[in-house]
């Protein structure tokens, strides 16, 4: 397996399988491996979180190990990426001198490090976690950068087969309406490893907020290597019909990004169609319904769906942890 954990098309199939098979191991109790003993892991978060940063912290305590927690600009020094530049400006610690120090006292690093949405060809490059993972010789876990969050599509392929079995599935990805622009991360990675696992996936949003072009012939390709499939919708309506999975997540366009108001402005007339609600749950094959959390209530969500009975979103959270102790079980043996 690779040293680091950016994304899991980095991994093929068997080894995230793996994955799944070791994190069920961690849940059931069956595995109480403690690799981390006597050890310690960084978790460097740029921005906020209840999930990841909980799950990472409890994880790496189960597994023997200690965490130690960096926020830069916050808790730690404001830090620059960027290769050559003259640091004259508001940021204090280059990357390089953080992360080759860190490294000298953790066997790993986790790092945070949402988009900006400001420059699409910039940050479509993954630019902080890519520098972490040049100048680090520990192994590097992402837990959400501008383009990818590989553990939450992890967590989320280990509930689909929990709920819903082994088989593949016929999976809708849908956009929803969100009063601001949010990022891609969770929605490329939701996509990504269900092409990886050979479900059958639906793409629904409305025009314009396509997902990244070279990321979906990636998609298209793994679809097809795993015999699976992918389409896309428009329609927020026929989306659902007869799906088994439904991952809903808001995200931002291409086309104003850097340009906040002039997204909002777009998105308004999506405002009352694109919420996933009991009408259309009710096109679904039974459907589960998914989403990474936290979720904007009666925004994304009716009450009525997330407290329903097909409502997995818990399962989901909990699978944070279990997913993550493999991740981290795998990578520091
Ligand atoms: N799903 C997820 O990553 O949640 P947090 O942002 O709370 O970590």
């Amino acid at each position: 397996m690779p040293g680091d954990f950016l994304k899991t098309s980095d991994f093929n199939r068997k080894e995230l399988e793996s994955l799944i098979q070791s994190a069920r191991a961690f849940k059931t109790g069956s595995s109480a491996l403690r690799p981390l003993e006597g050890k310690s892991v960084a978790l460097v978060f740029f921005n906020p979180s209840l999930r990841t940063r909980a799950s990472m912290q409890v994880g790496i305590y189960e597994l023997g190990g200690n965490p130690v927690i960096l926020e830069p600009g916050g808790t730690s020094w404001t830090l620059e990426h960027r290769e050559g530049v003259v640091m004259d400006g508001g940021k204090t610690e280059h990357l390089k001198e953080f992360v080759r120090v860190l490294e000298r006292y953790v066997c790993a690093i986790g790092v945070r490090t949402f988009a900006d949405l400001q420059d699409w060809e910039t940050e479509r490059t993954d630019p902080i976690l890519r520098s972490f993972a040049k100048y680090a010789s520990v192994p590097i876990i992402n837990l959400e950068s501008a383009m990818h969050h590989p553990c939450q599509s992890m967590a989320d392929m280990m509930t689909i087969k929990e709920n819903l079995g082994e088989k593949k599935k016929k999976v809708l990805l849908t956009w929803a309406w969100h009063p601001k622009p949010l990022p891609m991360a969770v929605p490329n990675s939701f996509a990504l490893a269900a092409a990886q696992f050979g479900h059958d996936l639906r793409i629904a949003h409305p025009k314009g907020y396509e997902l990244d072009n070279d990321l979906l012939a990636e998609i298209e390709g793994h679809a097809a290597a795993a015999g699976g499939s992918v389409e896309y919708t428009y329609d927020v309506n026929a989306g659902f019909d007869g799906v088994e999975v439904v991952y809903a997540k808001s995200w931002g366009s291409k086309t104003f990004y850097g340009d906040s108001n002039g997204d909002i402005r777009e998105r308004e007339a999506y405002r009352k169609d694109w919420i996933v609600d009991e009408a259309k749950m009710t096109r679904t094959n039974n459907g589960i319904f998914m989403h990474c959390l936290p979720v904007r209530r009666n925004v994304i969500v009716s009450d009525g769906v997330i407290d329903g009975s097909n409502s997995v979103v818990i399962d989901e959270a909990e699978n944070r942890l279990h997913i993550q102790k493999a991740i981290m079980a795998e990578l520091i043996k």
